[in-house]
């Protein structure tokens, strides 16, 4: 008998089902049923299960060899990983460090921004300012700046760190503008935010350009994005977008931050969307005209990748991914996150629903607090299961994270969407 209470995770129930097979979004259980996978895993199984274009590609560098990393193999299929990864995301100057997952990424990226600071701007300090409704990562580092308030470290053990400024978002925000909610003006909180600690100590503003799993899918008020940038030009603080979720065409475009004008970042953090859930991988995107700097002769070392961060079969399976997203159809693609928009819209219809945002294939349904468990239930019974979010605020907003893989058909979206509307329907 398998020992749940050996497992050390979080408090969330385990989900009653046992999968023993898969197709795409969905998975078989053992009990002979089919379970669509409205969470693309952790919100990463971007192309789904068992797809052969990552398949073919893992077995080909198998079969050539299976471990090289950089430092005594030639590694090449990482360079041709970075190559395309650049290409994808529209950065093709940028220079990379690739590591094994998001939180690493987002501690190299640190890393990197207070080197370039450091020998650019001659700053002492290397302060990351975050926002108060976000997440990062779990190492302590991560955990310590950001601001997830069911992970937060005690007080005692955050290591002087924290949130510096709030999110644009109500949970965290809501009291600013009541009147007319979050706006373009709420990046007045990271100047602020900035100047009370001097720019001089302050590295990088480090921000999920459209939240994730902490609040819920929020997606930042029009100008928000392009403000906060040019606060942080002005100053010579680095931008870095934490888009370890929204890369990768999640949001709809391959960086969430595309959505506006005017905000590209200096650093870009991608993880979940290139390795799709069939390996682990961070990569860490630098600006061409900063990436110099790292070399410069009072730069400090570049960061060590860590033993597997140029692992050839990792790198594999990431260009397996990016075959798999360009050869999506994305017109059809697009014209899907629409219509999975705008169904779950209709779902502010019921008194329990308090609110549905989100942009491309990534959406948060907010559901009276109370409700959340009951309502994973309710859809697990009908086939769909989803990721939960426990946000922010007194009491705490709950929901669901909608985010179904990048590649499921018309049908797939329907079937989420009616199981989803069910189950809310139970509910009321
Ligand atoms: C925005 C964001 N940053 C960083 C991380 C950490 O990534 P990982 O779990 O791969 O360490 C996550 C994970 O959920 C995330 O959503």
């Amino acid at each position: 008998m398998l020992q749940r209470a050996r497992l050390l995770t979080s408090s969330r129930p385990l989900p009653d089902f046992k999968a023993v097979g898969s197709n795409g979004p969905w998975l078989d259980t053992a009990d002979g049923r089919r379970m669509l996978d409205g969470s693309s895993g952790l919100l990463c199984s971007n192309v789904g299960q068992g797809s052969q274009a990552v398949f073919s590609r893992i077995e080909k560098q198998f079969s050539h060899y299976t471990f090289g990393g950089a430092a005594v193999v030639q590694p090449h299929i990482q360079l041709e990983l970075m190559d395309r990864l650049c290409q994808a995301v529209g950065r093709p100057e940028d220079s990379v460090a690739l590591t094994t997952c998001g939180t690493l990424g987002v501690e190299v990226a640190v890393g990197l921004a207070r080197n370039i600071v450091r020998v650019r701007d001659g700053k002492r300090r290397g302060e990351i300012l975050t926002s108060d409704l976000s997440y990062h990562g779990n190492s302590v580092f991560t955990l310590g700046v950001a601001g997830n308030q069911v992970r937060d470290p005690r007080p005692e053990d955050r290591c002087g760190l924290g949130p510096a400024f709030p999110a644009p978002y109500p949970p965290t925000h809501g009291h600013a503008h009541e009147a007319h909610g979050c706006d373009a003006s709420c990046a007045g909180e990271v100047a602020r935010a900035i100047d009370s600690r001097g720019a001089e100590n302050v590295a990088a503003v480090l921000i999920e350009p459209v939240n994730g799993t902490t609040g819920g899918a929020f997606v930042p008020p029009g100008g928000y994005l392009r403000r906060v940038s040019e606060i942080c030009r002005k100053r010579n603080v680095l931008v870095i977008h934490d888009e370890v979720l929204t890369g990768l065409w999640r949001t709809g475009t391959p960086l969430a931050s595309r959505h506006w004008d005017g905000c590209e970042p200096d650093l870009v953090i991608l993880s979940k969307g290139l390795g799709a859930g069939y390996t682990g991988v961070g990569a860490v995107l630098v600006a061409p005209e900063l990436a110099p700097l790292l070399r410069h002769r009072d730069a400090d070392p570049l960061p060590a990748m860590g033993t597997m961060a140029t692992h050839p079969l990792q790198a594999a399976a990431c260009l397996g991914v990016l075959d798999e997203l360009e050869s999506m159809d994305h017109g059809a693609f697009a014209a899907r996150g629409e219509r999975l928009g705008a169904s779950l819209r209709s779902l502010t219809g019921w008194a329990t629903v308090r609110d549905v945002r989100g942009i491309g294939h990534l959406y948060g349904v907010e559901v009276t607090p109370g409700l959340l468990w009951p309502l994973m239930q309710e859809c697990e019974r009908r086939g769909v299961f989803f990721y939960p979010f426990t946000g922010a605020g007194h009491p705490c907003s709950e929901g669901l994270v909608v985010a179904p893989p990048l590649n499921c058909g018309s049908q797939d979206i329907d079937c989420l969407t009616s199981a989803l509307t069910d189950a809310v329907a139970a509910l009321s």
